[in-house]
């Protein structure tokens, strides 16, 4: 019996549902190839929806989303909506009420790529942050007193704990030894100033670390880490890190390996539901004209495969994109790429279909 997989596809707002048009496209031709089924429910969550009906979020989609293997995401975002509601009441939620506790994001040079840093080329650029993705900054713990007066007071907290932190560590750790490449893993904080929260970190890093005598660790603060990442990322395997950290070092990794068009992410929750998603937003400028660039989306497809355990699959639309992007695609910005996002799609199920 052929397996099938069920998959929530959540296609958004802007540009999300033209780029998960063109990840479905391959998907479909993968599975194809290697004989397995994905059975896609489609969800119609996002800003549009919000400005009709004034939900966000639905209970009743999230309670429907426990039942897949894996949910699909195109971007969430739309300029009519204030900033910060689709934010926490979509994304957010969803990262944490399926308690997706890592987000992963690979930062990864695919030849034949620009990246905006002087004499660094694929061989140097080629690691993976692990960023924690229920804590921290974004629990929303916090509040403000006499709002609008002189006198105001913002609180915004920080919130670790030792079992969220613990679990995300553990994560970083088994990944490293699974890619096997320098076998190192870097905690990423900033313990001379956030002594007590970047304190817990370090004690549970290098706790951990006695059960993995075979990877190497070091610890680095996080502006040294931006500065590292531009001047010498060739230094970095794994990076492990809170939430904030993590979102705004990951902004800057998705520049040096080519921008927003090829970086894609995975909300992971290892013994749950994961969604998969490009990290650009829905690109309301873009929107409808066929150039935004759907890579990034077609590899959030392939990490989605290597999740539902079809890894061979999941390599595959990774070396096509790594084909296409070096022998075909000349530059990866939105209207530049040499064609249309739909034949973009059609490229890559190509080579999918033919690699
Ligand atoms: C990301 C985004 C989100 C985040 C926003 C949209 C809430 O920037 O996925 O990195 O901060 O996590
Ligand atoms: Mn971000």
């Amino acid at each position: 019996m052929a397996k099938t997989y069920d998959v929530a596809v959540i296609p958004g707002d802007g540009t999300g549902p033209e780029v998960v048009a063109e990840g479905i496209k391959v998907l479909n031709a993968v599975s194809k190839r290697f004989g397995f089924t994905l059975n896609y429910t489609y969800y119609n969550v996002g800003g549009e929806h919000y400005l009709k009906t004034g939900e966000t979020m639905p209970e009743a989609v999230l309670t429907d989303l426990r039942r897949f293997r894996a949910i699909y995401l195109g971007a969430i975002g739309h300029p009519g909506v204030t900033p910060g509601i689709l934010e926490k009441e979509v994304l957010l939620r969803t990262r944490f009420e399926l308690d997706q506790y890592i987000n992963l994001r690979p930062v990864k040079l695919y030849k034949g790529v620009d990246t905006p840093l002087k004499n660094k080329g694929p061989e140097d650029i080629d690691f993976v942050v692990v960023r924690e993705n229920t804590e921290g900054l974004y629990a929303g713990a916090g509040g403000v007193l006499r709002k609008g007066t002189k006198d105001e007071v913002a609180v915004q907290e920080s919130i670790n704990t030792r079992k969220g932190v613990e679990r995300c560590i553990r994560f970083a750790f088994d990944l490293t030894r699974k890619r096997n490449k320098k076998k190192m893993l870097t905690l990423c904080g900033k313990t001379n100033v956030l002594t007590y929260a970047f304190n817990l970190w370090e004690r549970t890093f290098y706790e951990v670390a006695k059960e993995y005598p075979d990877i190497k660790t070091e610890y680095v603060h996080v502006d040294a880490t931006c500065m590292w990442m531009v001047k010498n990322p060739e230094w970095f395997d794994v990076i492990v890190t809170d939430n904030m950290f993590g979102d705004i070092i990951t902004d800057l990794g998705a520049m040096i390996q080519g921008g927003m068009g090829i970086a894609c992410g995975g909300n992971i929750n290892p013994e749950g539901v994961s969604m998969f998603e490009p990290i650009g937003g829905s690109a309301p400028k873009y929107t409808g004209k066929n150039v935004i660039n759907p890579l990034a989306a077609i590899l959030a497809g392939g990490m989605m495969l290597e999740y539902l355990g079809e890894e061979e699959a999941g390599r595959l639309v990774e070396q096509a994109v790594q084909e296409a992007v070096d022998k075909e695609i000349p530059s990866l910005e939105a209207g530049k790429m040499g064609r249309g996002t739909k034949e973009i799609g059609d490229l890559i199920e190509q080579y999918v279909s033919t690699l």
